[in-house]
């Protein structure tokens, strides 16, 4: 095993010695266990015959550091373990995982028994290749024979390790699991306070910040498929008082699921805070069959001494890395159909908005909802789910017909679809009533429009048709370059017409393992097809389905004031290049607020600019700003998509201000947004520092999208990264604008290369 995989400390007698070999042949005794990233390490003690402890996870360690590592418990009584099992050692404290044995013992003793540290060369779910080191660690309990293996994976690239468990039955017949968390992680206390993100439909991942106190935070979901509408499985703690975005240090926890989850973040009578985050164990329960082996889902783990915008980074670089599709290639600017007309989908319709989006300088045109429905068409959303044929009344030349039109236009063309759905006035609904989900011996509860339901994921026929919704679309028309997923509903009945009545409570966890099958396969198929990840707007934006999605759509709210805190809030894990941000029409649809296009435009272009409009109801005036903003967005685009992201002045802060910019990785190129959220006279906003730049180089700055009659004073200057960075800019709070065209808003982008 090579030394810049891992190291291994050997404690023997108090003594530490390092050494690069593994101790399985040596005598009984602890050893610490090191993996890291090129910036974090993470050390376990493992002991045969002994619970896995918990003994450092931070800044990456030197080898003095190594030698002089403390017990994490030296001073003071906690309980480290890693992996806590109910009911022989843990019943007062919370636990990761709980099982009634096939004899009907309901206590379990989770001891290591065998480990091994490893580099790994393998697929990432992106089908990205990736290296790492993956140390295994496998428990058991002296009086059974089913193992539990832990897995931690150190990307030898990014500064995330992510962690997971095996839970394999070798008992006698079926065991039953009631908890079966992913991961633990003890935090020290201190003053540490916890950065989390609660939201609704149209009000996304809205940020709250507090001090973790005594007794147990829980974070959780039960919608059973839309896990990030409400709240978010994402967290960050800072760990030496108050979340700042470009100071401190900050560990970040992502739980990578699909469906219903809990975090529970505990603070007992000991010297941490206990993290446990995985599948909601809530009207759950699992029965395992003999040899079986559940595998919960993954946690992300990463450590960043450059406050809550330093750990976003490294989120962002893996993101981009491993857990998105073609995240290296540069997303098309876009015109959705959506707001602009509706339901009201015909072929005249949709050519027509294809040339306005070509003459606005845009790539792409999506139909959206409304295309579809023979016997039942889609004129409103109470029918036709399920029945995924164009109506021909609306479009009498098909999806043909309408390709046509986008390369007529010279534009791409993509799709709505929401598979997993049905209406009970559909076709689908007619054949299949079976296929749906709900309680038995009960009528089924229904959702949107009074009438959809959600099609049972866990019985493979329902599978086999969601992925025949996509091969069908795909093989009959392979031009389509772009496809909409969306999901409109939660499980609202429990009941699975498929599973057994004895395995009722396996549905909500088996339909996301339906769901993962079925992107799996749609990858294998259609590699190259744009997906967007949509659920009523952000409601699927999580790290278990990202990696078969190019990117997702931000919230149903495409209010620009809004979208800043959305934005905020969903930047700290997701990457800009993944979060699909329209402009679109005032009075907004959600919000009816009235915001000047200058303002959407530039809300817009800090994420995957996009529209979401009708064009031929723009004025000349503002179509020419649209293009000139799609214009500068393809000049910045590279910046925004690919670069490091400095949260710099939050909209949270309370003075009606807030700020972000973007870096590339060499630091010659940089955008900077400024935005006031509120006007007052006589009002008084911070000047922002910059970050991230070179303070050696020199920049010149250029402003995007300028309305004023005169430039900023700072425009076309040249400026160091130092100045930029320790003083900032001076803004002016108002645009210098005609007085019939002054409004209440402001916003500047600025363009930053270096010389
Ligand atoms: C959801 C999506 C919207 C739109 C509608 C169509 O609400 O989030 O963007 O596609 O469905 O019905």
């Amino acid at each position: 095993m090579k030394k810049d995989i891992h190291s291994v400390l050997s404690r023997h007698k108090n003594s530490i010695v390092t050494t690069v070999l593994f101790a399985a042949s040596l005598p009984v005794m602890a050893e610490k266990v090191e993996i890291h990233t090129p910036n974090n390490s993470l050390v376990i003690e493992l002991n045969k015959g002994k619970e896995p402890q918990f003994v450092y996870y931070g800044t990456r360690l030197t080898e003095h550091d190594r030698q002089t590592l403390q017990e994490p418990s030296t001073a003071n009584w906690s309980h480290l373990q890693l992996y806590p099992a109910y009911g022989a050692n843990h019943t007062m404290s919370e636990t990761a995982f709980a099982m009634r044995h096939y004899d009907g013992n309901m206590s379990t003793d989770l001891l290591v028994s065998d480990y091994g540290v490893k580099a790994i060369s393998d697929k990432a779910p992106n089908n990205k290749d990736r290296q790492g080191t993956l140390l295994t660690i496998t428990l058991r309990d002296n009086l059974y024979p089913s193992p539990v293996h832990l897995y931690y994976l150190a990307y030898k690239d990014a500064d995330i390790i992510e962690c997971w468990t095996d839970i394999e039955n070798k008992e006698k017949g079926t065991v039953t699991l009631s908890q079966f968390y992913s991961s633990c992680m003890p935090i020290r206390r201190g003053d540490v306070y916890v950065s989390h993100f609660h939201g609704s439909w149209a009000a996304e991942a809205q940020l709250t910040e507090e001090r973790l106190n005594n007794g147990m935070m829980v974070i959780k979901n039960k919608d059973g498929l839309r896990n990030a509408t409400t709240d978010r499985q994402e967290v960050m703690f800072s760990l030496d008082g108050k979340a700042r975005e470009n100071e401190g240090d900050v560990i970040g926890a992502a739980l990578m699921y699909s469906g219903n989850y809990r975090v529970n973040i505990d603070t007992d009578d000991t010297e941490y805070h206990y993290y446990i985050a995985g599948i909601n164990p809530d009207n759950s329960e699992y029965h395992l069959r003999k040899d079986e082996i559940f595998t919960t889902p993954r946690v992300a783990y990463t450590f960043s001494d450059q406050g809550l915008s330093g750990a976003s980074r490294n989120y962002h670089r893996w993101a981009r890395s491993y857990q998105l599709r073609h995240a290296d290639k540069e997303r098309d600017i876009l015109l959705n159909s959506w707001e602009g007309v509706y339901f009201d989908i015909n072929q005249k319709g949709m050519d027509q908005m294809m040339s306005d989006i070509a003459s606005l300088g845009g790539e792409l045109f999506v139909m959206d909802d409304g295309w579809f429905g023979d016997k039942y068409p889609r004129d409103v959303d109470n029918s036709s789910l399920g029945d995924w044929v164009v109506d021909k009344r609306k479009l009498p030349e098909g999806i043909d017909g309408l390709l046509r039109d986008a390369k007529k236009n010279g534009v791409k063309f993509g799709i709505w679809v929401e598979p997993e759905m049905t209406n009970t006035k559909s076709e689908l609904y007619e054949k299949h009533p079976d296929w749906v989900i709900k309680a038995p011996g009960r009528e089924p509860v229904t959702g949107r429009g009074g009438t959809q339901l959600v099609l049972d994921l866990s019985n493979p026929k329902v599978q086999d048709f969601v992925f025949g919704v996509f091969d069908e679309l795909l093989t009959k028309h392979p031009a389509i370059a772009y496809i909409k997923w969306d999901s409109n509903a939660p499980v609202m009945n429990h009941g699975s017409q498929y599973l057994s009545m004895t395995n009722q409570s396996h549905l909500y966890i088996d339909y996301h393992k339906g769901l993962i099958k079925v992107c799996e396969r749609i990858r294998a198929k259609y590699p190259d097809v744009v997906i967007q990840d949509c659920a009523s707007g952000g409601g699927r934006a999580n790290y278990a389905l990202l990696p078969y999605f190019d990117e997702f759509w931000v919230s149903d709210n495409t209010d620009a004031l809004q979208r800043i805190f959305m934005q905020w809030g969903t930047s700290y894990f997701f990457p800009a290049i993944a979060m699909a941000s329209h402009i679109s029409a005032t009075p907004n649809h959600q919000t009816f607020r009235t915001i000047p296009l200058k303002f959407r435009c530039d809300v817009a272009m800090s994420g995957r600019l996009g529209m979401e409009i009708q064009p031929k109801n723009m004025t000349d005036e503002e179509k020419a700003l649209c293009k000139q903003a799609i214009s500068d967005y393809k000049n910045i685009r590279k910046v925004v998509q690919f670069g490091d992201l400095y949260r710099l002045h939050s909209p949270y802060s309370g003075d009606n201000l807030a700020s972000l910019m973007y870096v590339t990785e060499d630091k010659n190129d940089a955008v900077f947004y400024w935005y006031k959220t509120e006007t007052f006279v006589n009002q008084h906003l911070p000047r922002v520092k910059m970050r991230g730049l070179d303070p050696e180089k020199k920049y010149t700055i250029h402003e995007l999208n300028s309305i004023d009659n005169t430039p900023l004073d700072c425009e076309g200057k040249v400026y160091t990264g130092k100045y930029l960075m320790s003083n900032g800019l001076e803004l002016p709070y108002k645009h210098s604008v005609d007085y019939h065209k002054q409004n209440d808003w402001s916003s500047r982008v600025l363009q930053i290369k270096s010389l």
